[in-house]
């Protein structure tokens, strides 16, 4: 299985066009409360189906198969499955070229056409309804003290991008988008120096989200660019308050106390429905092609509460190393 984590652990398994797909979440606290209910918001925060986003809408219903009993975690892995329905493989099994921007060749090359190409496989984005599911047990861990909100702030470049999405929806090309996050009431000094810092541990999680292309914490990359004058961020109380937030509320891979800050860049949807080339694997020669399959013109529209998950899973494990840590 793929997985993650050190004691707030998570595994998936299934691919796109599988009949279900599943997350097992092991380190969950015996005795919390847990219901479908609680899966509801999230789940439809990611659902498609709006503007500018693909017309495969799945119910995503979450099925508990394990780890709850009288609406209570029992302490053993909590196992959620969800099943898919709206696809057509068709589209993906008789291609003879490789998707531009897509994993087909690289994957082609690693498991030697084994891979299940349908989908996309366990490339696609369909896979990251199981890290919303486990980011609301993480939520729920992390308690109301604990908030975090990611929005999208870009698409395509611009802050106001109704006109361009709808450009890109008639002209069948795709946006890309950038999505911030802040995380606030992170008591100071969670991290793990030197391999496991806040920065790595979101980073790691932030990379299992299919088209992320870039992170930044803080001012990210206009650091390089600023005085030290300019960057530090005064301290102004006990409790480590500071004046600006340069730095994103995390110094030395540490939380410092104040609000984390982290962004990310999303690339365009990958597959569009215009006229491309690629290599075609019968013929061995370039050629024009049509990638076919229903699609978002851009997914990062429904990938806010993804952001979320990440930063709350990767939190939970953060904070549960800490806790260890404590007499
Ligand atoms: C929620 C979500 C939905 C996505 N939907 C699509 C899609 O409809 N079409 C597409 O080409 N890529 C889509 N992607 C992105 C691809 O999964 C991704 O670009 C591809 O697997 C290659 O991975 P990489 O971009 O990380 O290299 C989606 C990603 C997410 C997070």
């Amino acid at each position: 299985m793929h997985a993650y984590g050190n004691i707030f652990k998570i595994q998936t398994w299934g691919v796109s066009h599988t009949q279900h797909i599943g997350v097992v979440i092991d380190g969950v606290p015996a005795g919390m409360n847990l219901s479908l209910d609680d899966f509801a918001v999230d789940l439809n925060r990611r659902k498609a189906g709006f503007k500018g986003t693909t017309p495969r809408v799945e119910s995503d219903i979450p099925e508990i198969l394990s780890g709850v009993l009288n609406g209570k975690t029992t302490g053993s892995p909590v196992h959620i499955q969800f099943d898919n329905e709206k696809f057509e493989s068709k589209d993906y099994i008789e291609r003879d070229f490789y998707r531009p921007g897509h994993a087909d060749f690289a994957a082609q090359q690693k498991y030697s056409g084994f891979q299940d190409k349908r989908g996309g496989g366990f490339f696609s984005g369909r896979m990251t309804v199981l890290l919303v599911a486990a980011g609301v047990l993480a939520k729920k861990i992390l308690g109301s003290n604990v908030e975090i909100r990611a929005e999208i702030t870009h698409v395509g470049g611009k802050k106001k991008y109704d006109n361009i999405l709808q450009q890109a929806i008639k002209e069948k090309d795709s946006l890309g988008a950038r999505i911030e996050c802040q995380i606030s009431g992170v008591s100071a000094g969670i991290g793990e120096p030197v391999f496991n810092s806040i920065e790595s541990v979101i980073s790691h999680l932030a990379f299992a989200i299919p088209g992320v292309k870039a992170i930044a914490f803080g001012d990210g990359e206009k650091a390089s660019e600023m005085k030290g004058s300019e960057f530090n961020d005064v301290i102004i109380d006990e409790f480590g308050k500071t004046e600006t937030n340069h730095n994103g509320g995390i110094n030395g891979g540490l939380s410092n106390g104040n609000p984390i800050v982290f962004s990310l860049q999303f690339k365009p949807t990958s597959s569009i429905g215009r006229l491309q080339k690629s290599w075609n694997t019968e013929s061995a020669s370039i050629e024009e092609i049509l990638v076919t399959g229903k699609h978002d013109v851009c997914y990062a529209l429904r990938a806010p509460v993804i952001v979320e998950a990440v930063a709350a899973i990767a939190l939970t494990d953060l904070i549960m190393m800490q806790n260890a840590r404590m007499l």
